[in-house]
């Protein structure tokens, strides 16, 4: 049975995914609770840019746990908060009533977990445990949440399946990303909290994060500086256009998962993967400049490729993605150069 669910509480609502899922919902009449700790790793006006996006000015959000109403959506309220904060999440909880749960705060990045492994078993572990428990305590029944392609490590069955092992992470925040899928089947298993984890695919587009390949290429292209290309461009991922990704988590946030069944792991991805040299000429293509390309070894922690296998998240929940790569960088390079006035 479909339902339509109105509190929906958003985790890493600043983010690059967390604001255009906020800003889609809003749009479509969703009540929002958006949470973030607004840390600094990476460029934090970012964050508070997307945020006045939504109507959440600056000045208002940079006080903890102060609720803060959105000046452009009567639906939405953010909270500067951390995840693992075992006062006052469970109080958000207490004082909201939430009906479903989309967790995507994390800490991100494959490179950056190899030097600072701790502050992703804080957040991307134990914040996920407060959260389950908060979902317990407040009898909250569904939860979609950001697992990683990162789990597969370095396979060359591709494309992945869902029915791959998993079990052997090539950095911290895969592993991480594996314990929350197996978490959330614990939690699904002992007190039937439906639990939905989606394996997201190189997410790009417009807002996106600086720390990913597709903005050091652009900002390099942009200020005639070399275009770091790692293991001398033999690498492919499977490119997913934030548009796309964004339409898949609303299709399983409205939707239950099949024979009442309480866990599920989704691939999300295009399932059309792009060599990293190709991904450059489209991005040369959007600039109208040729990229200046510095050669560079594999990085440690780094897969060679990655390609979803959609078929079971086509099936249960509708999802097909539409964006060609040439026209997701084309949006993606429109914004750069109106953001940063290029
Ligand atoms: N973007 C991708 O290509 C991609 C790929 C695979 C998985 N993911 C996952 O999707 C989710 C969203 O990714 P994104 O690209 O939007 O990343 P992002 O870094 O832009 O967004 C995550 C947000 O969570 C917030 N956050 C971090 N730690 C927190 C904490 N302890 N408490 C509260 N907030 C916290 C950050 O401030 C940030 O705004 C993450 O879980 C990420 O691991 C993303």
């Amino acid at each position: 049975m479909e339902v339509k669910r109105e509190n929906i509480l958003i985790t890493g609502i600043a983010g690059f995914i967390g604001f255009h899922l906020a800003r889609q919902l809003l749009e479509r009449g969703y009540q929002i609770i958006g949470i973030d700790n607004l840390n600094t790793y990476y460029d934090v006006d970012l964050k508070y840019a997307r945020l006045n996006e939504l109507g959440i000015a600056k000045h208002c959000s940079e006080f903890y746990n102060r609720e803060v109403k959105s000046a452009n959506f009567k639906g939405l309220s953010f909270f500067q908060l951390k995840l693992e904060d075992r006062a006052n999440l469970p109080n958000l909880f207490r004082k909201h009533n939430i009906d479903v749960v989309c967790n995507l705060a994390a800490q991100a990045g494959v490179r950056y977990s190899i030097e600072n492994p701790e502050v992703y078993i804080d957040t991307n572990i134990t914040g996920f445990l407060n959260l389950l428990q908060c979902m317990r305590e407040n009898q909250v029944s569904k939860l979609v949440y950001a697992s990683s392609s990162s789990v597969y490590g370095n396979t060359d069955e591709v494309p992945f399946k869902v029915e791959q092992s998993v079990d052997q992470p090539i950095s911290v925040y895969a592993a991480t990303k594996k314990s929350n899928e197996l978490l959330a089947h614990t939690y699904a298993h002992l007190f039937r909290i439906q639990t939905i984890g989606l394996r997201f695919f190189t997410v790009y587009g417009p807002w996106g994060r600086p720390d990913m390949a597709l903005f050091l290429f652009a900002d390099a292209i942009a200020k005639d500086k070399p275009v770091k290309v790692f293991n001398q461009g033999h690498l492919s991922r499977d490119f997913t256009y934030i548009g796309d990704i964004v339409e898949g988590i609303i299709a399983t946030l409205e939707k239950d998962l099949p024979n009442n069944s309480k866990y599920g792991i989704y691939n999300i991805g295009n399932s059309k993967p792009v060599k990293l040299l190709d991904f450059i000429e489209a991005l040369e293509h959007s600039f109208g400049k040729t990229a200046q390309k510095e050669m560079q070894p594999m990085q440690p922690g780094d897969v060679h490729q990655t390609w979803a296998d959609v078929s079971d998240l086509e099936r249960d929940f509708g999802y097909a993605p539409t964006t060609d790569i040439q026209t997701g960088i084309d949006n993606f390079v429109e914004w750069y150069k109106d953001y940063y006035r290029v």
